[in-house]
Protein backbone atom coordinates (compact mmCIF):
# COMPACT_ATOMS: atom_id res chain seq x y z
CA UNK A 1 0.00 0.00 0.00
CA UNK A 2 1.44 3.71 -0.51
CA UNK A 3 1.32 5.88 2.78
CA UNK A 4 1.26 9.25 2.89
CA UNK A 5 -1.95 9.32 1.08
CA UNK A 6 -5.27 9.74 1.24
CA UNK A 7 -7.60 7.35 -0.66
CA UNK A 8 -11.01 8.77 -2.54
CA UNK A 9 -12.93 5.79 -1.34
CA UNK A 10 -14.87 3.89 1.05
CA UNK A 11 -12.43 3.17 4.13
CA UNK A 12 -13.51 -0.22 4.46
CA UNK A 13 -12.21 -0.94 0.85
CA UNK A 14 -8.65 0.77 1.99
CA UNK A 15 -8.87 -1.88 5.27
CA UNK A 16 -9.57 -4.46 3.00
CA UNK A 17 -6.13 -4.10 1.09
CA UNK A 18 -3.96 -3.95 4.09
CA UNK A 19 -2.84 -6.80 5.84
CA UNK A 20 -3.17 -7.36 9.29
CA UNK A 21 -1.39 -5.58 12.30
CA UNK A 22 -0.37 -3.06 10.15
CA UNK A 23 -1.31 0.09 11.55
CA UNK A 24 -0.10 1.56 14.93
CA UNK A 25 -2.85 4.64 15.34
CA UNK A 26 -6.32 5.22 14.34
CA UNK A 27 -7.10 8.81 15.30
CA UNK A 28 -10.65 9.61 13.84
CA UNK A 29 -14.21 11.52 13.89
CA UNK A 30 -16.58 8.94 12.47
CA UNK A 31 -20.25 10.26 10.68
CA UNK A 32 -22.49 10.15 13.44
CA UNK A 33 -26.34 9.76 14.12
CA UNK A 34 -26.89 11.38 10.21
CA UNK A 35 -26.14 14.44 12.18
CA UNK A 36 -24.29 15.91 9.03
CA UNK A 37 -25.25 15.45 5.47
CA UNK A 38 -21.82 15.14 4.36
CA UNK A 39 -22.43 14.97 0.86
CA UNK A 40 -24.68 11.84 1.23
CA UNK A 41 -22.65 9.15 2.45
CA UNK A 42 -22.87 6.98 4.84
CA UNK A 43 -21.18 3.80 6.82
CA UNK A 44 -21.01 0.69 7.99
CA UNK A 45 -19.77 1.01 11.72
CA UNK A 46 -19.71 -2.69 12.55
CA UNK A 47 -17.81 -3.83 8.94
CA UNK A 48 -15.28 -0.82 9.96
CA UNK A 49 -15.05 -1.89 13.66
CA UNK A 50 -14.13 -4.83 12.95
CA UNK A 51 -11.89 -4.08 9.69
CA UNK A 52 -10.03 -1.75 12.22
CA UNK A 53 -9.46 -4.74 14.86
CA UNK A 54 -8.28 -6.48 11.91
CA UNK A 55 -5.38 -3.73 10.89
CA UNK A 56 -4.35 -2.36 13.95
CA UNK A 57 -1.19 -3.95 15.26
CA UNK A 58 -1.18 -5.17 18.77
CA UNK A 59 -0.62 -2.63 21.08
CA UNK A 60 -1.91 -0.19 18.47
CA UNK A 61 -4.86 2.37 19.47
CA UNK A 62 -7.95 3.96 17.88
CA UNK A 63 -8.99 6.94 19.22
CA UNK A 64 -12.87 7.60 18.36
CA UNK A 65 -14.03 10.47 18.49
CA UNK A 66 -17.88 10.77 18.63
CA UNK A 67 -21.14 12.25 20.10
CA UNK A 68 -24.77 12.16 20.54
CA UNK A 69 -27.56 13.01 18.82
CA UNK A 70 -31.09 13.58 20.45
CA UNK A 71 -33.80 11.51 18.30
CA UNK A 72 -37.65 11.87 19.41
CA UNK A 73 -36.18 14.02 22.83
CA UNK A 74 -33.51 10.89 24.13
CA UNK A 75 -29.99 11.13 23.32
CA UNK A 76 -29.40 8.11 21.26
CA UNK A 77 -26.03 6.99 22.91
CA UNK A 78 -24.77 5.45 19.81
CA UNK A 79 -21.53 6.50 21.38
CA UNK A 80 -21.35 4.12 24.22
CA UNK A 81 -22.97 1.12 21.91
CA UNK A 82 -20.07 2.13 19.52
CA UNK A 83 -18.02 1.28 22.73
CA UNK A 84 -19.44 -1.59 23.47
CA UNK A 85 -19.00 -3.27 20.54
CA UNK A 86 -15.30 -2.08 20.34
CA UNK A 87 -15.00 -4.27 23.22
CA UNK A 88 -17.29 -6.87 22.31
CA UNK A 89 -15.01 -7.82 19.06
CA UNK A 90 -11.76 -7.87 21.16
CA UNK A 91 -10.79 -4.50 21.66
CA UNK A 92 -9.80 -2.74 25.21
CA UNK A 93 -11.86 -0.03 26.00
CA UNK A 94 -8.45 2.00 27.61
CA UNK A 95 -9.95 5.54 28.67
CA UNK A 96 -12.93 6.98 27.96
CA UNK A 97 -11.95 10.56 27.48
CA UNK A 98 -13.55 13.96 27.00
CA UNK A 99 -13.07 16.92 24.56
CA UNK A 100 -14.77 19.55 25.62
CA UNK A 101 -14.97 22.87 23.61
CA UNK A 102 -15.52 26.24 24.26
CA UNK A 103 -18.55 27.06 22.91
CA UNK A 104 -22.06 24.88 22.09
CA UNK A 105 -24.62 24.66 19.42
CA UNK A 106 -28.42 25.47 20.73
CA UNK A 107 -30.18 22.85 22.74
CA UNK A 108 -33.79 23.11 22.31
CA UNK A 109 -34.78 24.89 25.83
CA UNK A 110 -34.84 22.02 28.15
CA UNK A 111 -31.13 21.32 28.53
CA UNK A 112 -28.12 22.55 29.50
CA UNK A 113 -25.69 23.65 26.45
CA UNK A 114 -23.82 20.50 24.85
CA UNK A 115 -19.80 21.56 24.98
CA UNK A 116 -18.23 18.14 25.19
CA UNK A 117 -17.74 15.03 22.75
CA UNK A 118 -16.35 11.48 24.06
CA UNK A 119 -12.47 10.35 22.52
CA UNK A 120 -13.11 6.75 23.50
CA UNK A 121 -9.02 5.71 23.71
CA UNK A 122 -9.61 1.74 21.92
CA UNK A 123 -6.71 -0.30 22.38
CA UNK A 124 -5.50 -3.88 20.86
CA UNK A 125 -4.26 -5.16 23.71
CA UNK A 126 -2.48 -3.01 26.71
CA UNK A 127 -1.40 0.58 24.48
CA UNK A 128 2.53 -0.64 23.32
CA UNK A 129 3.11 3.62 23.43
CA UNK A 130 2.49 5.82 26.08
CA UNK A 131 3.81 9.36 25.68
CA UNK A 132 1.95 11.66 28.24
CA UNK A 133 1.87 15.08 27.90
CA UNK A 134 2.77 16.97 30.93
CA UNK A 135 1.73 20.43 30.80
CA UNK A 136 -1.00 20.38 34.28
CA UNK A 137 0.83 22.45 36.72
CA UNK A 138 0.67 20.62 40.19
CA UNK A 139 -0.84 22.68 42.75
CA UNK A 140 2.39 21.29 45.65
CA UNK A 141 5.45 21.04 43.52
CA UNK A 142 8.18 20.84 46.12
CA UNK A 143 5.95 18.90 48.91
CA UNK A 144 3.80 16.44 47.06
CA UNK A 145 3.87 13.96 49.89
CA UNK A 146 2.35 16.54 52.30
CA UNK A 147 4.94 16.20 55.34
CA UNK A 148 2.77 13.14 56.82
CA UNK A 149 4.55 11.23 58.59
CA UNK A 150 3.62 7.11 57.73
CA UNK A 151 4.48 4.03 60.08
CA UNK A 152 5.96 1.37 57.93
CA UNK A 153 5.55 -2.28 58.02
CA UNK A 154 8.77 -2.48 60.63
CA UNK A 155 7.35 -0.20 63.05
CA UNK A 156 9.37 2.64 62.38
CA UNK A 157 7.88 6.11 61.49
CA UNK A 158 9.05 7.68 57.99
CA UNK A 159 8.58 11.15 56.79
CA UNK A 160 6.89 11.23 53.10
CA UNK A 161 6.92 14.99 52.80
CA UNK A 162 10.15 15.28 51.64
CA UNK A 163 9.44 14.24 48.16
CA UNK A 164 10.26 17.38 45.72
CA UNK A 165 7.56 16.77 43.24
CA UNK A 166 7.35 18.34 39.52
CA UNK A 167 6.08 21.73 38.66
CA UNK A 168 3.94 19.97 36.12
CA UNK A 169 2.33 16.46 36.01
CA UNK A 170 0.59 14.41 34.04
CA UNK A 171 -2.72 15.69 32.19
CA UNK A 172 -6.10 15.03 32.91
CA UNK A 173 -8.40 12.85 30.73
CA UNK A 174 -10.29 16.26 30.18
CA UNK A 175 -9.02 18.22 27.02
CA UNK A 176 -10.01 21.50 26.74
CA UNK A 177 -9.99 23.24 23.36
CA UNK A 178 -10.76 26.16 21.98
CA UNK A 179 -12.77 26.12 18.96
CA UNK A 180 -14.20 28.16 15.86
CA UNK A 181 -12.55 30.27 13.09
CA UNK A 182 -8.46 30.62 13.99
CA UNK A 183 -8.27 28.13 16.85
CA UNK A 184 -9.83 24.87 15.23
CA UNK A 185 -7.05 25.37 13.18
CA UNK A 186 -5.37 28.67 11.50
CA UNK A 187 -6.40 27.01 7.65
CA UNK A 188 -9.32 29.03 6.54
CA UNK A 189 -9.61 26.35 3.76
CA UNK A 190 -10.43 23.69 6.31
CA UNK A 191 -13.67 24.86 7.62
CA UNK A 192 -15.08 24.36 3.96
CA UNK A 193 -15.42 21.11 5.65
CA UNK A 194 -18.78 20.94 7.96
CA UNK A 195 -17.19 18.96 10.65
CA UNK A 196 -13.39 19.54 11.63
CA UNK A 197 -11.83 18.39 15.08
CA UNK A 198 -9.27 20.70 16.38
CA UNK A 199 -5.30 19.99 15.16
CA UNK A 200 -4.33 20.18 18.42
CA UNK A 201 -6.54 17.19 19.33
CA UNK A 202 -5.26 14.96 16.76
CA UNK A 203 -1.61 16.22 17.68
CA UNK A 204 -2.03 15.74 21.24
CA UNK A 205 -3.19 12.28 20.52
CA UNK A 206 -0.78 11.12 18.16
CA UNK A 207 1.75 11.95 20.16
CA UNK A 208 0.19 10.32 23.30
CA UNK A 209 -0.13 6.87 21.30
CA UNK A 210 2.42 6.73 19.07
CA UNK A 211 6.10 7.53 18.02
CA UNK A 212 8.35 9.26 15.18
CA UNK A 213 7.76 6.61 11.91
CA UNK A 214 4.73 4.95 12.97
CA UNK A 215 1.92 4.86 10.81
CA UNK A 216 -1.48 6.35 11.64
CA UNK A 217 -4.31 6.13 10.09
CA UNK A 218 -7.95 7.93 9.59
CA UNK A 219 -10.46 6.17 7.98
CA UNK A 220 -12.47 9.53 7.60
CA UNK A 221 -10.51 12.04 6.56
CA UNK A 222 -12.54 14.79 5.91
CA UNK A 223 -10.46 17.74 5.92
CA UNK A 224 -7.01 16.01 6.55
CA UNK A 225 -6.70 17.13 9.97
CA UNK A 226 -5.41 13.82 11.15
CA UNK A 227 -2.68 13.70 7.90
CA UNK A 228 -1.28 17.05 8.93
CA UNK A 229 -0.43 16.73 12.26
CA UNK A 230 0.83 12.65 12.01
CA UNK A 231 3.19 14.26 9.20
CA UNK A 232 4.24 17.20 11.55
CA UNK A 233 5.25 15.04 14.25
CA UNK A 234 7.36 12.93 11.83
CA UNK A 235 4.92 9.94 11.45
CA UNK A 236 3.35 8.36 8.77
CA UNK A 237 -0.06 8.28 7.96
CA UNK A 238 -2.72 6.93 5.52
CA UNK A 239 -6.24 8.23 5.08
CA UNK A 240 -9.60 7.14 3.62
CA UNK A 241 -12.35 9.84 2.58
CA UNK A 242 -15.06 9.14 0.32
CA UNK A 243 -16.11 12.41 -0.80
CA UNK A 244 -13.70 13.88 -3.60
CA UNK A 245 -14.57 16.96 -2.81
CA UNK A 246 -12.76 16.66 0.71
CA UNK A 247 -10.13 14.94 -0.55
CA UNK A 248 -9.36 17.96 -2.72
CA UNK A 249 -9.79 20.15 0.21
CA UNK A 250 -7.42 18.07 2.07
CA UNK A 251 -5.15 17.69 -0.41
CA UNK A 252 -4.88 21.86 -0.95
CA UNK A 253 -4.76 22.69 2.77
CA UNK A 254 -1.92 19.87 3.15
CA UNK A 255 0.23 21.14 0.23
CA UNK A 256 2.36 24.14 2.12
CA UNK A 257 2.82 21.40 5.16
CA UNK A 258 4.27 18.59 3.40
CA UNK A 259 7.30 20.89 2.92
CA UNK A 260 7.72 21.65 6.99
CA UNK A 261 9.09 19.13 9.58
CA UNK A 262 7.87 20.40 13.05
CA UNK A 263 5.15 22.20 14.57
CA UNK A 264 7.04 22.39 17.87
C1 LIG B 1 -16.59 14.01 11.03
S1 LIG B 1 -15.94 14.09 9.40
C2 LIG B 1 -14.20 13.99 9.71
C3 LIG B 1 -13.56 15.35 9.81
C4 LIG B 1 -12.07 15.31 10.09
N1 LIG B 1 -11.77 14.77 11.40
C5 LIG B 1 -11.48 16.70 9.96
O1 LIG B 1 -10.92 17.24 10.97
O2 LIG B 1 -11.58 17.31 8.91
C6 LIG B 1 -16.33 12.54 8.71
C7 LIG B 1 -15.90 12.35 7.24
O3 LIG B 1 -16.12 10.99 6.89
C8 LIG B 1 -16.45 10.92 5.51
N2 LIG B 1 -17.07 9.61 5.29
C9 LIG B 1 -18.34 9.22 5.52
N3 LIG B 1 -18.51 7.90 5.28
C10 LIG B 1 -17.28 7.43 4.90
C11 LIG B 1 -16.77 6.15 4.54
N4 LIG B 1 -17.58 5.07 4.54
N5 LIG B 1 -15.46 6.03 4.22
C12 LIG B 1 -14.64 7.11 4.22
N6 LIG B 1 -15.06 8.36 4.53
C13 LIG B 1 -16.36 8.52 4.89
C14 LIG B 1 -17.33 12.13 5.31
O4 LIG B 1 -17.35 12.53 3.93
C15 LIG B 1 -16.67 13.17 6.23
O5 LIG B 1 -15.76 13.98 5.52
Amino acid sequence: MEINKIYNENCLDTMKRMPDNFIDLTVTSPPYDNLRDYNGYSFDFESIAKELYRVTKQGGVVVWVVNDSVVNKSETLTSFRQALFFKEIGFNVHDTMIYEKNGSALPDNTRYLQTFEYMFVISKGSPKTVNFIEDRKNRFPTRWGGGRKVREKNGKFTDRGKYEGKEFGRRFNIWRYNTGFGYTTKDEISFNHPAIFPEKLARDHIYSWSNEGDLVYDPFMGSGTTAKMAHLLKRNWIGSEISKEYVELAYKRLDPYLKQLTIF
